[in-house]
């Protein structure tokens, strides 16, 4: 079953990333080239597992928002370029440590790293990966910049914690659901943003950028959560129903339990453990999902906080970027790429 929510507002489907992937592709250029080079180790497993997911075909949002934002206040430079190395190695080395955690086997429409090389060797790369992306940020000379950064990995890293002590909770509160993705998806858009404008200048409207950040992330992390309910591999890159399966409480399932009657109360117990969980669930899960309206309620609260962060860039100067910023928040909720 697919699930497709309508494009909202001037977004067309794919235009806002072909739009900022053209305003920013000299500075990609310019970052892939890093990502390339600082991958290198004479260690042989470092530079062809890190090759191998780096390569396998990211959407490259993250670093995307710092030239972005870099753009909106005024010049990417090549501390720019470094920032966005390592808001993308930060990415990255979360990408292989959550794939080991939720026992995923497919990120970036291939097989995980881990299926490959092995848990170990993908939680040690992942390491390596945090500390090259903190010799990167050194390489910036701002303090500013590696505080942000250094707070926003501290911060994933409790979210990430913080997710696991509440997987034996039956009734996650929404507030809590929110504390977690706010600090496992929210603190890397949040930072890669605002250091972004820092980086070329632009202290004036860092909060700005953090406050679109943080927003555009949250909406991100709803969204993804509704697509494990019903997007496609083909779309996603990764297996769907991951957090089903891995009986991770999201947005989705707390209000189709909210919605639901006794029985589908009982359905979402039974079936939220994973000593009583069986294979034929998941198809009754996306059908009380999409029944109870909790599809639709999911992705109106990733609109909610979508229209946050396109408020936040209200102060900017208008400028192409800007403009593509501002769309981007819309089409991360009707994301199809
Ligand atoms: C995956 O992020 C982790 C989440 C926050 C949902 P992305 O969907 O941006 O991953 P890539 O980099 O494009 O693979
Ligand atoms: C993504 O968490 C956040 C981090 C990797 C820190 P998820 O577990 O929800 O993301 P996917 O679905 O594996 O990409
Ligand atoms: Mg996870
Ligand atoms: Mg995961």
């Amino acid at each position: 079953m697919t699930l497709s929510p309508k494009p909202k507002g001037k977004a067309a489907s794919g235009s806002v990333v072909d739009r900022m992937q053209a305003l920013v592709a000299e500075d990609m250029a310019a970052v892939e080239d890093i990502l390339a080079a600082r991958a290198a180790s004479p260690v042989a497993v470092i530079p062809d597992l890190s090759g191998y997911i780096v390569s396998a075909g990211g959407k490259r949002l993250r670093p995307m928002l710092t030239l972005m934002a870099a753009h909106a206040v005024g010049k990417p430079n090549h501390s720019t370029h470094v920032l966005a190395a390592a808001v993308e190695f930060i990415h990255t080395a979360t990408l292989l440590h959550d794939d080991v955690v939720d026992e995923s086997d497919l990120r970036r429409g291939k097989p995980a790293a881990k299926a490959i090389w092995g848990e170990k060797a993908s939680i040690l790369v992942g390491d390596f990966l945090f500390a090259r992306a903190f010799n990167l940020l050194v390489e910036t000379r701002s303090l500013a910049i590696l505080d942000r950064l250094a707070t926003a990995s501290t911060t994933i890293a409790e979210g990430e914690v913080r997710q696991l002590a509440a997987m034996s909770q039956r009734d996650l509160p929404t507030e809590e659901y929110l504390t977690i993705i706010e600090a496992k998806t929210g603190a890397l858009f949040e930072a890669a943003a605002e250091t972004g404008a820092l980086s070329a200048g632009g202290d004036a409207f860092a909060d700005a950028f953090a406050t679109y950040g943080k927003n555009l992330g949250l909406a991100f992390q709803i969204i993804d959560d509704v697509l494990d309910y019903g997007g496609t591999t083909a779309v996603i890159g990764k297996s769907v129903g991951d957090d089903f399966r891995e009986c991770k409480i999201t947005l989705p399932v707390i209000i189709a339990k909210r919605r639901g009657s006794d029985e589908d109360r009982a359905f979402w117990d039974r079936v939220m453990n994973p000593e009583t969980q069986v294979d034929t669930d998941l198809a009754h899960a996306v059908h009380l999902i999409r029944a109870t309206g909790a599809a639709e309620a999911t992705i109106q609260e990733a609109e909610a906080y979508a229209a946050l962060a396109k408020a936040a860039l209200r102060t900017l100067p208008e400028s192409p970027y800007r403009e593509a910023l501002e769309d981007l928040a819309d089409f991360c909720v009707s994301r199809a790429f």
